[in-house]
């Protein structure tokens, strides 16, 4: 089973349309996929044609009243469950703050989920509060769907420097392993600037000791394709919409890639990076420190943008030093201290490109 978060703060970049065709692809290769809604606009759940008001087991009473996982999912398609979301899951943020283990909540859940499935997807919302964080607790796997525009590098640099700190604080398995072009328009020089970028970035990384450093640049990339924003107004995935548009060859041709990383990142239940005995420098969080959207406090809690707190005095049973700074090989223990003394050799690409690498940790062969 993979489990893969669909994430990327900011809204409108194809998170929601590539989960739901891109389940929809493997669910047609009888795949079993189980799709968690976890952004309170509900628009995977509208997606598939479900009200989402007055539904009484969504992902709201998974979070906070522990409804088992498989109570929760709705057999939405041959091969598909679909754990809904509802207009009250904006609420859950608030209602979990003083909850302890408040992010690992859907972890734990679909740990408990005893049912056979080759593939969870979860649907984020965009922002980096408590829901995008327990998807990050809970996943193995990160695919990050983004549109080739400047703003996207600061959201990509952004979210690197969350699944950093969730990576070494709360799930050490986690890795991002996809980047996802959507909306993409090959005949747009910006859009290849950017690719090319990124690749560049992306390359220098190989060598680093980051959740991202094995990520994989989908050679597939979403055209912009207007049967993609028409289906979910039918209630329909793009396989039942137009089967034979550009945006269902797309999707078909990511299934494809996807299911040749079946290897998976993970390939035990030992992680590759221990907090506590990783070689993974703060230095190398590829953000820039005006940018970054995380920042440890004075007590050396985690502080998002949002204000959710992840509590470093928890026992995650992987977590942090009980002294509250980040685990792993830190220096100084504070994730500003180090990301500010991180040296940035900006890679200074053509777009502009205002990732900064920091000198980082050679990988250990
Ligand atoms: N390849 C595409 N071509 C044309 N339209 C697209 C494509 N992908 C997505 N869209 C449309 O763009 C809009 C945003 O897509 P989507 O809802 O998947 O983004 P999102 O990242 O999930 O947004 P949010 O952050 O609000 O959850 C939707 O109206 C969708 O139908
Ligand atoms: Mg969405």
């Amino acid at each position: 089973m993979r489990i893969i978060a669909l994430t990327n703060q900011k809204g409108g970049v194809g998170k929601t349309t590539t989960t739901v065709n891109l389940a929809a692809a493997l669910a047609l290769r009888n795949k079993k996929v189980v799709l968690l809604d976890l952004d309170p606009q509900a628009h995977m759940t509208t997606f598939f044609g479900v009200d989402p008001n007055g539904l009484e087991k969504t992902a709201y009473e998974v979070l906070t009243q522990s409804l088992p996982l498989a109570e929760g999912l709705i057999p939405i398609r041959e091969n598909i469950g679909l754990l809904s979301s509802g207009l009250d899951l904006a609420g859950a943020e608030q209602e979990l703050v003083s909850v302890v283990g408040r992010e690992t909540i859907l972890r734990d859940a679909i740990e408990n989920y005893k049912d056979h499935c080759d593939y969870v997807f979860i649907d984020c919302p965009p922002s980096l509060g408590l829901l995008t964080l327990n998807a990050l607790g809970a996943a193995e796997e990160v695919f990050m769907p983004l549109q080739p525009h400047f703003l996207s590098l600061q959201g990509l640099s952004q979210l690197l420097e969350t699944v950093l700190l969730v990576q070494r604080r709360i799930n050490p398995p986690l890795r991002v392993t996809g980047l996802l072009f959507c909306m993409y328009d090959q005949r747009t020089s910006l859009a290849s600037e950017i690719l090319r970028d990124i690749e560049h970035f992306m390359l220098q990384q190989r060598e680093v000791d980051c959740p991202w450093n094995a990520v994989k640049i989908f050679n597939t990339r979403i055209r912009r394709n207007v049967k993609l924003a028409e289906s979910p107004s039918h209630g329909q995935t793009i396989f039942e919409y137009e089967p034979n548009c550009n945006g269902a060859c797309d999707y078909q041709a990511l299934a494809d890639e996807v299911e040749s990383m079946v290897e998976g990142p993970r390939q035990s239940e030992t992680p590759a990076v221990h907090p506590e005995t990783a070689a993974v420098h703060p230095e190398t969080a590829a953000v820039h420190p005006e940018t970054a959207a995380v920042h440890q406090d004075h007590a050396g809690e985690i502080v998002t943008d949002t204000e959710v707190i992840l509590d470093p005095a928890e026992d995650h049973s992987l977590a942090s030093d009980a002294d509250g700074t980040a685990g792993g090989d830190t220096e100084s223990g504070s994730i500003d201290d180090s990301v500010e003394a991180g040296v940035e050799t900006a890679t200074g690409g053509s777009s502009g490109l205002d990732i900064h690498q920091a000198e980082g940790t050679a990988r250990p062969e």
